[in-house]
Order: C-alpha cells, then structure tokens, then sequence
C-alpha cells in the first residue's frame, strides 16, 4: 500500500506479517490487475489443473451472460483432491472436525478422496447423472464435504440447503431444483439437543414429489422413519460392492454447473444462483489464498456453515483447492460453556479463524476471561463476514483473540458474487468497521439513483463496474430475473443491493441492504418468506415483517399482522404465530416480536410501506409518505 497518511484511527500490518504474506503491496497487484484483468486471472487459472485449455479467457459477447475459460475442461473436485494425493499433500489432513458432544475426526486428502470416490458410485448407482440436482441437507459434519465433492465429481448439480432451515423452506428449494435425490442426516447437534433433519425432511417431502431416492447419514442416533424403497442409509450404501474407490471423472466444461445455492432475493420467493466449474474456482482459489494468506502449514478455521455461500467457497472449495487443512466445528459456540471456541483454538493449533460480527458480539458479552484462559498464540490472521462490523467488536476481536498482532480480514462479498470483493489483504492497513478496497482488479463505485458516482463520504449504492471469474452466471431456470435483479437498474454495471460509503482514502463502508433482505446474525433472509410463512397460518390475513437494530444479531425480525375476520386473538396466538415461522421457514426467521394491528401501511397500489413500519418502531420521521394510501 502506498505510504500515503490515511485518515481516521488505522492500524498497520506489523514486520512478521508483511514478510511471510504473499502479496506485499496491494497498489503493485491492483494496478496490474485492473490493467491486465484477463492475464491475471489467466495467470490464476493456469496455478490449476484443466483437462484442456480454454480458448477464450472472458467472452462478453452476450452480456450480462459472461463466460470465463471458454472451451476449458476441468472439475473442481479433481483440483480439490486428486491434485494434491499425488504429491506430499497426500497424507495432509485435508479436514478435521469436532462434533459437539466431543466427538472427533480426522481425514486426510487421501481419505478425503477415497470417501468422495465411493459416494461418487453411490450416486451414480443411484441413477444419477451429469446435470442432475441434488439436494444436501444436513449439520456440518464431514459427511456434507463428501457430498458435495462426490457431486461435482460426477457433474451433478449440488444444492446445499441450510440445517436451519425447515419443512417449508426445504420443500420449496426441493421442488424448485427439481432434485431426485435428498442427502440428508438423522439429525444434528445443537445446544445440546438434536435438530431432528430427517422429521423434516420426511414432513418436507410430503410436500413436494421429485424425490425418488433419500440417502440418511447416521449422526445422533435419532430413531427415524426409512420409507422402504425410498430411503437408504448412507453407510450401508457406502459398504456395497457399487460403492468402490475408483470412480471415472466427468471432464466438465468451465461453465457447466457446479451448484446452486437458494438465497433470499428483494422480492418474492427465494432464487436459486448458479455457479460453475470453472470461474468459481479459479475465483475461489485466488481470494483464499491472498486474502487468508493460506501457507502449507496453516490450519484453517471458518466457522461459517457449509449451507451457506460462505462455507461453500470459503470451507469446502476455496480450502482443498488451496491444498489448506480446514477445521469444521459441528455445534454452537458457547456450548456447553463460553470458551469452546477458544478451548478447541488451543487444542488443534488453530492459525486462521473466519466468522461473523454476530458471533464475535454474542461471545464478547461473555466477557474477556473467558478467552484468556486459552493459549491463543497460534492465530496469525482472522476474518470477518456477512454483516458490517461494528468498530467496538471489531476492537475486541483485535485485542482480546487477535492479541493485537492479528489483521482482521473483514470480507464483503455475496452468494452471488461466489468470492470475496471488498476485502483487506494482510498487508493493507486496516480500519476497524471497513473492509477496506475491493480485492484487485475488481472495479466498483458508489452511485447515485442517476448512476452518476457520488463524492467521497457520501452514501450510494453500491455496484459492480467488471466481470469477475466467480461471478453468478444466471438464476436457476429464470434468467430474466437474473438480467432485472441485477443489471437493469444501471445497464452494463451489476447492482449488490448494499448501500456504502466511500471515504477519502477509498476505504467502503458498508451500511446495509437498500431492499427486502434482512441479515439476522448474517443469515440472510427476505421479508417475503417470513410474510408468507405467516399468512400461511390459519389466522393470518395480511403480514409484513422488517429488520430493527439488534446488538447481537445485527437486526431482528419484528412481524406485523393483520388477522382474518374471526380468528381470535388469544393470548398465545402471538407465540404461536412465531413457532409456525420457525416451523416453516426455521428457527432463524423466527420473529423477535409480533405484533397485531388493523391496518398496514401500503401505497395506493397495494405495496406495503416496510419502510414506514420501520419509521414508526424506531420513533423516527417516516420521510416521504405521499405514496402511503391514507
Ligand atoms: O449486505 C451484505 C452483507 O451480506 C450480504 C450478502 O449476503 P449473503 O449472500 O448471504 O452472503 C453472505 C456472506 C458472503 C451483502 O449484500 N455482507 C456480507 N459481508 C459483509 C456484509 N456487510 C458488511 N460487511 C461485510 N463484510
């Protein structure tokens, strides 16, 4: 970084991070790959292992329709695990994992591989070939890596759905993806108790028709109910002849699929975005390895899950593609006693943790002993994701894990842009509450309703002025929605639906979403789901849901309902509406506070004014109410 003085409280990379990181000075990289954006990235892809080269680096003959790696074949699990069993990585350990109640596992990337092979045949005894979906549902244990690492092996399309999620939410991402084969475990831990997966899976499936075939992992132990013909038992299958480590590769094309991902869009139901082979991985690859400065002897943490973008990218690919050892954590992080995090950074030499804000705020109310009483000396780096970090827990984290030798990495990036592209590099100068530049190359701005860039300090919208190699390519079976979403309000320049501010140093600040999103404790959520799971109740007539300022989770959900002529307002009703939320769509949508009302405030063409809700539960002024009906 130039030695230009920056404003506002800043915090240097010291000596020992700047000679070990493997990129120095980002203004050398940035300026080379904004410049040179294709033969960066081509010198990227050329670090990973393709069946052929492509032909054409970036087509953008049909925009917004981009393609990278025109004409190459590759897979991502063959870079993930086959590269590195034939060289000393062999026995690394690609994985190692801690359940809740103190279980352990270790696998190492030849293992990993061996498990990936034989779930491979297991699918493909299964029926299922190149192009198929297939949906995930389960806790974070290893066996959702294999999974997905089996899928891309055979070119099925993975569709991972959050453990947190219920019946509604699974059924709706089932039907829609059109999967006719479920991955899905007993059940999972959490809080010491067990998520029952498969009651809702059962109760899911019932709701929709495409599965033909539910493969169970056995965690817990749960008594569930195997529908003959239908369900398998994933060790079973594992044991069987079919089941054998050898098992062929498809070559994929650089863009054919890899998965989707369902995540919450501005408006209506959940969207399905598709990432591919090729892009995806270089993508990946690349940021965790500069951002998160991935050395041969690192052990990594994320603490993300594997259902979301950021354990798809940043667990499973972005890791074995850096050859790293990833470590996955099975409960919840104060379980059974606040230092668990900290006890299980001390036992396994943890060199990298990753997380959200929302973590670090529901730890740090703990207080600081709890830490202390764990040798933490081994973190080099830490991160943070899904949310803006306040300066204070930002501090915390600094001082009280990092021991203020530790960069924050603070990344800002989405589902659909597959990889970080607001974030520091270790040698970046740091400001608590920013994520400092986009990653190089990467070229964004601030504007204006007009599209016109805004001054320094002034808050815009935030988009996204170049392709990039891990960029979403379309939504799943809806590419209109995908050009509307994302490319029409500013043609040519991609819309985040986040607003930000710039400082004069060119440091973003990320203020929040501008839409129907609402992030609680950085799970991202639409304001549609949890109105639709709520007049889905036998009461509910009209209901509109907004996100309000939460000091741990960042926002929460306060509901607005309108009840149908008749239904009685008991004193339990209000509860029970909440539990049908977390029935339907899980309990991480599950309101806050609901409260009944006669009327909601909509424009005169009917659209709710969440906007206005929102005014009037912070006592604030609702601004420009002359669209409001009456
Ligand atoms: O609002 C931004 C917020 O999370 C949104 C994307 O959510 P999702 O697709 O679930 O991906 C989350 C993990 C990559 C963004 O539009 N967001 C994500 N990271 C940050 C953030 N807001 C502020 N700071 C971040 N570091």
């Amino acid at each position: 970084m130039s030695n230009a003085k920056l404003s506002g409280e800043v915090y240097y990379p010291s000596k020992e991070i700047l000679e070990k990181a493997h990129i120095k000075d980002w203004d050398e990289l940035n300026e080379y790959a904004t410049n040179n954006n294709e033969a960066f990235w081509e010198e990227k892809a050329n670090e990973l292992h393709w069946f052929e080269k492509w032909n054409k680096v970036l087509d953008d003959s049909d925009k917004p329709f981009y393609k990278w790696f025109v004409g190459g074949k590759t897979n991502i699990a063959y870079n993930c695990l086959d590269i590195h069993i034939k060289t000393s990585r062999r026995n690394k350990l690609a994985l190692i994992w801690e359940g809740e109640n103190g279980e352990g596992k270790t696998m190492s990337y030849f293992a990993l591989h061996r498990e990936a092979c034989k779930f491979g045949n297991v699918l493909k005894s299964l029926g299922v070939k190149k192009g198929d979906r297939v949906t995930i549902y389960m806790g974070r244990i290893p066996e959702i890596v294999i999974a997905m690492l089996a899928c891309a092996r055979v070119g099925a399309i993975h569709s991972v759905v959050y453990g947190g999620f219920s019946v509604e939410s699974l059924a709706e991402r089932i039907e829609d993806s059109n999967s006719r084969v479920l991955i899905v475990s007993d059940g999972a831990y959490q809080r010491g108790k067990i998520v029952p997966l498969k009651q809702i899976a059962d109760e899911a499936l019932q709701r929709c028709g495409t599965v033909e075939h539910c493969v169970v992992v056995k965690r817990t132990g749960a008594e569930v109910n195997m529908e003959f013909g239908r369900d398998m038992w994933y060790n079973e299958l594992m044991n069987l002849p079919q089941a054998s480590r050898e098992c062929s590769l498809e070559q994929m094309d650089a863009e054919d699929p890899l998965f989707i991902l369902y995540t919450s869009g501005t408006t209506g139901k959940p969207k399905a975005i598709l990432h591919t082979h090729g892009g995806y991985m270089v993508g990946t690859y690349t940021s965790l390895k500069y951002v998160f400065d991935i050395q041969e002897e690192d052990r990594y943490w994320c603490a993300a899950d594997p259902g979301w973008i950021t354990g798809h990218s940043y667990i499973v690919y972005g890791p074995l593609l850096t050859g790293t050892t990833s470590f996955m954590y099975e409960g919840a992080p104060n379980f059974p006693y606040p230092n668990r995090w900290w006890a299980m950074i001390e036992k396994y030499g943890i060199n990298i943790l990753y997380t959200a804000p929302t973590a670090i705020r529901g730890l740090m109310r703990f207080g600081e002993s709890w830490v202390n009483r764990h040798d933490l000396s081994s973190l080099r780096l830490l991160g943070s994701v899904g949310e803006p970090i306040n300066p204070e827990a930002w501090k915390w984290y600094h001082r009280v894990v990092g021991k203020e030798k530790c960069p924050i990495m603070d990344t800002w990036w989405q589902t659909e842009t597959g990889m970080f592209m607001i974030t520091p590099l270790p040698c970046v100068p740091l400001k608590p509450g920013s994520g400092t530049k986009p990653f190089p190359g990467i070229v964004m701005d601030v504007v204006d309703e007009k599209g016109k860039s805004v001054k320094a300090n002034e808050e815009g919208y935030l988009v996204i002025k170049t392709p990039w190699p891990a960029m979403i390519r379309t939504v799943w079976k809806d590419p209109e929605r995908y050009v509307q979403q994302y490319w029409s309000k500013y043609p040519g320049v991609y819309l985040t639906g986040d607003s930000v501010r710039r400082d004069e140093d060119g440091y973003y600040w990320i203020i929040g979403r501008v839409d129907d999103v609402i992030k609680v404790s950085g799970y991202r959520l639409g304001t549609a789901e949890i109105e639709s799971a709520l007049v889905s109740h036998s009461a509910v007539a009209e209901a509109a849901a907004i996100g309000l300022p939460h000091e741990v989770k960042g926002n929460a959900i306060y509901a607005y309902v309108i009840l149908k002529a008749g239904a009685v307002k008991t004193n339990t009703l209000t509860e029970e509406l909440r539990q049908h939320v977390s029935h339907e769509v899980g309990p991480i949508a599950k309101p806050e506070h609901i409260e009944i009302v006669d009327s909601l405030p909509k424009t005169r063409s009917g659209k709710i004014m969440r906007r206005v809700l929102k005014a009037r539960a912070l006592g604030q002024d609702p601004g420009n109410i002359s669209t409001l009906e009456e």
